[in-house]
């Protein structure tokens, strides 16, 4: 009986110190403490032993139940321990909503860019992009703009030095593009421009998109042709338009194209100016002057050209009445789109 008991107290050692969960430790007591455990099974061997030996066994025995209770109840503490550490750090609460990453969108600037830039793109038109620093040159005199010339006053320069400027139009992509390359050409020249200037419709800093053709016998009717697939993609085919007589150093004749106030239906409102019309472009047929300047000849080749601002055309598309909307960032306007 020594013997067996001595066996026990080292198995119950053993498998003691190998238990790594909580959960364990019960079947552990029912093993070894328990009523019909390892430990009572050999307690009843006590009574056959003889009368000398019996204080010796039951003291033995005293001392091994003692060890085992005393090892059990330290190893349980540290497994209570470190679980619900292990809980309180890493447990999962199934219950609680889920966090969703905020989505991102492009700005409405940039989806009627990309919008307008694919109708164009659609028509057989190439894009181009050029510097929002401009050389006086490119930005007005390549464009039979000298200096000097009142058609200056309109645009309100922000210039750098006396010869660099923010660029005020897109339209110096016309000059540098016929400068580099030969007709036939179909190009469009999307971009962000610069005039000082600033009520609820214009910004210091908008977009356009330039467009030009050059080729052999183009018309005037080419050119109204193509703007009205333009608006009528982009506004529909409903939508009212008018070509007005107006003027641009760099093409002639010049019109400028309104589309109906959608904001008011073309009754008059304060974004119209109560004229129930708003321009979106300026177009015209490329001057002469211009071609002479990048050394086309004007007896050959003819062409068209148009700038349109972005933000009008979302404005009208969104129904929304000022422009500085855009460029506040209140997520609340731009998460509408
Ligand atoms: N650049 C002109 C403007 O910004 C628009 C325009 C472009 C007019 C091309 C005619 C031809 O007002």
């Amino acid at each position: 009986m020594e013997q067996e008991l001595l066996n026990l107290q080292n198995e119950a050692r053993g498998n003691l110190n190998q238990l790594t969960e909580a959960g364990q430790l019960e079947e552990f007591r029912i093993r070894y403490l328990g009523r019909k455990g390892l430990f009572s099974t050999i307690m009843r061997e006590l009574s056959a032993a003889s009368p000398e030996e019996r204080p010796r066994l039951g003291q033995l025995a005293n001392s091994v139940r003692a060890e085992i209770e005393q090892l059990f109840d330290e190893k349980k503490t540290t497994l209570d321990n470190s679980s619900s550490r292990a809980q309180g750090a890493n447990a999962i609460d199934l219950s609680l909503p889920g966090r969703y990453p905020e989505r991102g969108r492009l700005h409405p600037v940039t989806q009627i860019m990309t919008e307008v830039c694919s109708i164009f793109e659609a028509l057989g038109f190439s894009v181009a992009e050029g510097p929002d620093v401009e050389h006086d040159h490119y930005n007005f005199e390549a464009l039979n703009i000298p200096a000097h010339h009142p058609a200056r006053d309109m645009h309100d320069t922000f210039y750098v030095s006396e010869s660099i400027l923010l660029r005020t139009h897109t339209s110096p992509m016309q000059a540098r593009i016929m400068e580099s390359k030969q007709p036939p050409l179909r190009v469009i020249a999307p971009g962000k421009v610069y005039r000082c200037d600033s009520d609820i419709t214009h910004t210091p800093m908008f977009h356009q998109v330039e467009g030009f053709l050059v080729d052999t016998k183009v018309s005037f009717a080419d050119l109204k042709g193509i703007l009205t697939v333009f608006t009528q993609k982009m506004f529909g085919e409903e939508l009212a338009l008018r070509f007005r007589p107006s003027f641009f150093p760099f093409t002639e004749p010049s019109a400028e194209v309104d589309i109906a106030c959608v904001i008011c239906g073309g009754k008059g409102c304060r974004v119209c100016k109560q004229t129930g019309w708003l321009e979106i472009l300026g177009a015209g047929m490329i001057d002469p002057e211009v071609f002479k300047m990048v050394g086309y000849d004007p007896e050959i080749y003819s062409g068209f050209a148009f700038g349109l601002g972005i933000e009008r055309i979302a404005m009208l598309k969104y129904g929304i009445n000022d422009i500085r909307l855009y460029y506040e960032n209140d997520l609340r306007f731009l998460s509408q789109f």
